[in-house]
Formats: structure tokens, sequence, C-alpha cells
């Protein structure tokens, strides 16, 4: 990287600060407040950083022009949490041509050489799905035939693109299994809710909503009581959620979210950390994978809810 005489972490003085520019996807999920939350605790002053932090309000032109802002003020590190997996590499390799090492967090991005970053943390988004279908596998064995309305994240983000495929694949291994509607709900409340009440007015015959995070899942919730339905455990239809933040752990331990898969945000301390490692001229792992677990309804406890902090 571009040696300046802003590296060392640690100190107090503005001079020895480490700036970092991150380019953030905009705050359309609990999650996402979340995520955005544990970088701007991570990277303060009296950690040794400076932020520049950018909101691209779900535009991926306002995140390339975040990354070329950065570029023109010298940080040391670029941090994006990318909106779509393409459309990166001619922007990156503007990065890589000033010296700023780029590390990508949450979900990855599908570029011609992956020397265009340094190194990703962040979610196995098609585990996620699998992870959900192999529960939908249990839970709705022995029924003859399972539809299934699917309220899918913002289209080509791999949030969207692996939990999709999860879901796609489990219809495929399951001749009893139709996706009776699928649409984009663009992870937000307000759209998953719109989604859900149109698909309603067409038919109620829904076994299971799979929604790709929880507020889209909180929409089609509301959605499926305003048409007079329950949602949940012993309701009229399944809801299958992602994320597991605190608002949709309640649902979950109030059974209106039969089963939650975890997508963990607080990235800003992993984050912190391959910059560390870098800093001590260390090489991190180019790709880090995030553990996460999954909450059924049924085994929900209060401790649990009480223990999630975001
Ligand atoms: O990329 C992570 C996804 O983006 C989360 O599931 C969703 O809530 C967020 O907006």
């Amino acid at each position: 990287k571009d040696s300046n005489n802003n590296t060392a972490a640690g100190g107090g003085s503005e001079n020895k600060l480490i700036v970092v520019g991150f380019s953030q996807v905009g705050a359309e999920s609990d999650w996402r407040t979340a995520n955005s939350q544990s970088m701007k605790d991570t990277f303060t002053e009296a950690n040794g950083y400076k932020l520049i932090f950018d909101d691209a309000q779900g535009k991926q032109d306002n995140q390339i022009t975040a990354i070329r802002n950065f570029i023109q003020q010298e940080v040391d590190y670029i941090v994006v949490a990318p909106i779509g997996e393409t459309g990166w590499d001619t922007v990156l390799q503007e990065a890589k041509d000033a010296g700023i090492p780029v590390i990508i967090v949450d979900r990855m991005i599908d570029v011609a050489k992956d020397d265009l970053f340094y190194c990703w943390v962040g979610s196995d988004f098609r585990k996620e799905g699998d992870v959900a279908v192999a529960w939908m596998d249990k839970e709705l064995a022995g029924k003859d035939e399972v539809k299934i309305v699917h309220l899918q994240g913002t289209i080509g983000s791999s949030a969207q693109i692996g939990r999709t495929e999860g879901l796609e694949a489990g219809e495929k291994a399951h001749s009893n299994w139709e996706i009776v509607a699928q649409q984009t709900g663009e992870f937000t409340q307000a759209k998953g809710q719109e989604v859900m009440e149109s698909i309603l007015k067409q038919t109620t015959d829904i076994d299971v909503v799979y929604c790709e995070n929880d507020n889209m899942a909180f929409g089609a919730i509301d959605a499926i009581e305003a048409a007079g339905m329950k949602a949940g455990v012993g309701g009229d239809i399944v809801v299958v959620s992602f994320d597991a933040t605190n608002a949709g752990l309640t649902m979950t331990l109030d059974q209106k979210i039969n089963y939650n898969v975890e997508c963990n945000p607080l990235h800003g301390p992993r984050v912190a950390k391959l910059i560390e490692q870098i800093e001590a001229g260390q090489i991190p792992e180019k790709l880090a994978y995030v553990e996460e677990k999954a909450f059924d309804a049924r085994e929900m406890t209060k401790e649990i809810l009480d223990a999630r902090s975001y």
C-alpha cells in the first residue's frame, strides 16, 4: 500500500490516524443499521482511526463515486459493502493503481481478477439458503404439495443470489414444492408488504413465504394478517426469514416467524482485524466466512433474544 504518515494505529493525535473510507449500501434494513453502527463504533479516533462514511442510498453508481472520492482523498484503506456483485472492475483498478488496499465486506463481488481487492469478510449466503431449505424439508415432510411465495432481496446482490439459489435447488429436489410467486421486496419492510399484499390478491393458496430478510418478513406478516390469515407456528402460512436481528428474533419468539437463519452484521471488529494484519505486514486470508446459526420458533427462548444486541 502507498505509504503516508497516517499509518500507526492506537495513537490519539490526528496525523497518526488510519483513514478508512467506507462505502455502505444504504439503510434498507435493521441488519444494515446494525452493520453501519458496528463500523462507526469500531473506526473511532480513540481506536486510532478516522472514518469517512458514505451512504450510497441503494445506488451502486453512488458507491463508485464514493470510491473515486476516497481515492482523491488518499485514504489509507477503502472498505466497500457492495450492493451488486458485478460492475466493480474499473473503479477497483483505479484504487489498485493508486496503491490503496480495498477490503470487501458482507456481500461478495464478481471481478475478472481477484487481485482487484485485498480480502473479503462476510456471509455464505448460499449456505444460509441451504440451511433454510433443510429445515423446510423436515418441517413440510408429508405434505402433498407445498406452495411457496418467494420474496427476494435486491436483485444481483450476493445475499439475494445465494438465498435464491438455495430455494430454487430445494424446489428442484422436491417434486411437490412449487414457487408460485417470486418477486423482489428489495430488502425493505414497505416493499415486502406491498408485494405480499398484491400476491394475496391473486391467491391465498400459500403454504410458505420465504423472505430473504427480516424486514420483508415483517411486511409479509402484516399483509397476511391484514388478509385475515395467521402467519407462523400453527397458522395458515409458514414464515421463513433471514438475518435474525433482535426485531426478527422477537417475531420468532412470538412464533410469527417459524424459522430464522442468522446473518451476522457485526463486521466492524473483523475489518479492523484485517487492517491490523495488513499494517503488521501480514497477509490476511483472502476470504473469511462468518459462522452463523439458525433459530426455530419452537426452540426460541427469552435468553436467546436478550443476548441479541442488534
Ligand atoms: O447483505 C446482507 C443483507 O443485506 C441482509 O440480509 C439484509 O437485511 C441487508 O439489507
